[in-house]
């Protein structure tokens, strides 16, 4: 059993944070809160530390790891050069849900970066995030605390649900804010690359960038052939044990197509669950609705699929959104989650 603290989110608690600290620089790990999502942190500048967190997700080691900072001058000990676009980037969006992507310093192991020359670096806005990350004096990376592909962890609750026992300690501080994974754009490249939309929108970004491209696949599944920027691109993410569908369109037609799917699953005698970003009440025992705006959406999108998992639901029918703002997060994760089962009605 690991052990849970529970933390005030707004004035972390100092022994506990310093206890979680003492793991981190003992090559530990600790799952804790951050604005987005949990997160399963470790020593980013020690290999077995590192190598410890691939092992406690089931993670494939060539899928990198994001570095969580805490102040500007960890960022220059671990990128080789900071462009200007990444100056205006920090200056605007640090501390925040963004990650950028710069070549790497020696100091950061292959272990965390996946044998890439490149590093993914973030500070995130959590108090706790923050205060640990100080307390340790090492940059932690940190992936989102699930078993690799499960949705990621928006409570204390879904990290002891996948990763109880594995590791050495849980700070629970709460639903996290965002409820979806930090944006990531690529800045080694010219223009600069979204490779994951996340809490800062395309719109946000294109009011300090200047040109930048959005990867393919973040709209779109990727052929075979197609060699992925980011290579946690390539693997299924996020998803729910239910099979799901994500049904698109004008509201009366999505109404009309999932009240047709519930009757055609129901003939076969399956376990239906709703998520519903509508009020519209849908005849099924398994009934949630995600909210009325994106924020609210984004979250509770992950609890939402655990919520259905947990209660052993086959199949999962969801509302899709606009992708405008938050928008094309919510339905990039929806994407990826359903394995591109979109009906477009
Ligand atoms: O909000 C977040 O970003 C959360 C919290 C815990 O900070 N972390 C998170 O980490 O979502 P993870 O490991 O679940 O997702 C990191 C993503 C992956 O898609 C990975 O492939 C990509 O960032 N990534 C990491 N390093 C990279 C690099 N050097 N180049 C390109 N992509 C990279
Ligand atoms: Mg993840």
């Amino acid at each position: 059993m690991t052990e849970v603290c529970k933390v005030d989110p707004l004035e972390p608690d100092r022994i506990i944070i310093r206890k979680a600290a003492e793991i981190i620089k003992k090559g530990g790990l600790v799952a804790f809160p951050t604005e987005t999502v949990y997160g399963l942190g470790a020593d980013a500048l020690n290999r077995g530390a590192v190598r410890r967190i691939y092992a406690a997700k089931g993670r494939p080691v060539d899928n990198p790891l994001i570095v969580h900072v805490a102040d500007k001058d960890q960022i220059y000990r671990l990128a080789k050069k900071i462009p200007k676009q990444a100056e205006d980037l920090i200056r605007k969006f640090f501390p925040g849900p963004i990650t950028i992507v710069l070549e790497k310093n020696e100091v950061v192991p292959d272990e965390t970066t996946a044998g890439l020359h490149t590093v993914a670096i973030r500070m995130p806005s959590h108090r706790i995030a923050l205060a640990l990350i100080k307390e340790s004096g090492t940059p932690i990376a940190a992936p989102s605390a699930n078993k690799a592909g499960r949705p990621s962890p928006t409570k204390a609750q879904h990290v002891v649900e996948d990763l109880n026992g594995e590791v050495d300690l849980i700070i629970d501080g709460g639903a996290t804010e965002v409820g979806l994974e930090s944006t990531v754009i690529d800045l080694t490249v010219k223009p600069p690359q979204i490779l994951r939309p996340g809490g800062i929108t395309i719109e946000m970004l294109r009011e300090v960038c200047g040109r930048f491209r959005i990867h393919p696949a973040v709209s779109h599944q990727m052929s075979e052939k197609e060699v992925a920027k980011s290579p946690g691109m390539k693997y299924r993410h996020y998803a729910p044990k239910a099979s799901l569908t994500v049904i698109v369109g004008k509201e009366d037609d999505v109404q009309g197509k999932i009240a047709e799917l519930i009757r055609h699953f129901n003939s076969k005698g399956l376990k239906i669950g709703v998520a519903t970003t509508t009020d519209k009440k849908y005849r099924t025992d398994y009934l949630e609705n995600l909210g009325e705006s994106k924020e609210e959406i984004a979250r509770s999108l992950f609890d939402v699929f655990r919520k259905f998992d947990n209660a052993g639901v086959d199949v999962i029918l969801a509302e899709g959104v606009d992708e405008e703002g938050l928008g094309l997060a919510i339905m990039n994760r929806l994407k990826k989650a359903s394995g591109y089962k979109i009906i477009e009605v």
